[in-house]
C-alpha cells in the first residue's frame, strides 16, 4: 500500500509498507525517540541486526509493517501481527509508535485505521495491544478506541534497564474498534475539511 494523507497541521504524510531498504531511516527514527519511550519497547531498537530481522519478518506473511513518512523522514511505525497458532488465529496484535514531534496530529489514528483494513482482510476478529504499565499514552488511546483491559500480569516483562514491569493486555472486538476509529476520524474538522 502507498497513500498520502493529511495531518491535523496540514502537512502531507505518506503511509506505506515498510521495506528492508528503510532500515537506516528506521534506525534514525528509533534513535530520535526519547529514552523513556525506548525503555518500554518489546525489542532493543538500538541494535541494527534486531531491527533488520524484525523487518524481514514481514516476508512470512503474518506480520505487516506500515510507516508514516513526512518528507524523507519516518514519523511513525505501525505493526500488525496476525497470530499463527490455530487457537489464536482470530487475533491480531497492534503496535504503533509516533515520533514525539508528530504526536497529537492524527498520525497514530491514521496508521491504526490502515492496520485495521489489513486486519479485516486477514479475517482478524479481535485486536490486541500489549504494553508495559508505565506506557500511559498507549493505555489512554486504547481505552478511547474501545479496548478493554483483559489482564495485568505483575512483573511479567523486563524493560530496557532490566527492571521488571507489569504487562497490560488490552483487546477489542473488530466492530467496536472500527466504530470508535470512525467516530474519531469523522468527528474532527481535520478529516471533514480535507
Ligand atoms: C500512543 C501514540 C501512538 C498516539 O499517537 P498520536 O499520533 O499522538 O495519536 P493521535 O494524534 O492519532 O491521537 C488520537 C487520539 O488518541 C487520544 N490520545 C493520543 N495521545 C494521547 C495522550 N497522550 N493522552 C490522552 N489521549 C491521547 C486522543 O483522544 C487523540 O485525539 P485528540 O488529539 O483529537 O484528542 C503515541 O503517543 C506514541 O507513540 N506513544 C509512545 C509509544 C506507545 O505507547 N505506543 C502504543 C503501543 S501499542
Amino acid at each position: 500500500m502507498n497513500k498520502t494523507e493529511t495531518l491535523k497541521d496540514g502537512s502531507p504524510v505518506v503511509i506505506r509498507s515498510l521495506k528492508v531498504e528503510d532500515l537506516d531511516k528506521l534506525m534514525a527514527f528509533y534513535a530520535a525517540l526519547p529514552a523513556d519511550d525506548r525503555k518500554y519497547l518489546k525489542v532493543d531498537v538500538t541494535d541494527k541486526n534486531v531491527v533488520r530481522r524484525r523487518i524481514l519478518l514481514t516476508e512470512q506473511g503474518n506480520v505487516f509493517r506500515l510507516v508514516g513518512l513526512v518528507g524523507d523522514k519516518i514519523a511513525a511505525d505501525g505493526m500488525l501481527e496476525v497470530r499463527e497458532e490455530a487457537w489464536q488465529k482470530h487475533q491480531g496484535e497492534l503496535r504503533v509508535i509516533v515520533a514525539p514531534e508528530f504526536r497529537r496530529k492524527g498520525l497514530g489514528l491514521l496508521l491504526m485505521r490502515e492496520l485495521y483494513f489489513i486486519a479485516a482482510e486477514r479475517g482478524v476478529r479481535m485486536v490486541v495491544a500489549r504494553f508495559m504499565r508505565p506506557q500511559e499514552d498507549a493505555r489512554r488511546i486504547c481505552r478511547a478506541l474501545g479496548f478493554r483491559e483483559e489482564s495485568l500480569l505483575p512483573d511479567y516483562v523486563t524493560d530496557r534497564t532490566g527492571q521488571a514491569q507489569d504487562l497490560v493486555v488490552m483487546a477489542a472486538d473488530m466492530n467496536e474498534f472500527w466504530n470508535e476509529l470512525e467516530s474519531y476520524y469523522h468527528a474532527t474538522d481535520w478529516q471533514r475539511c480535507q
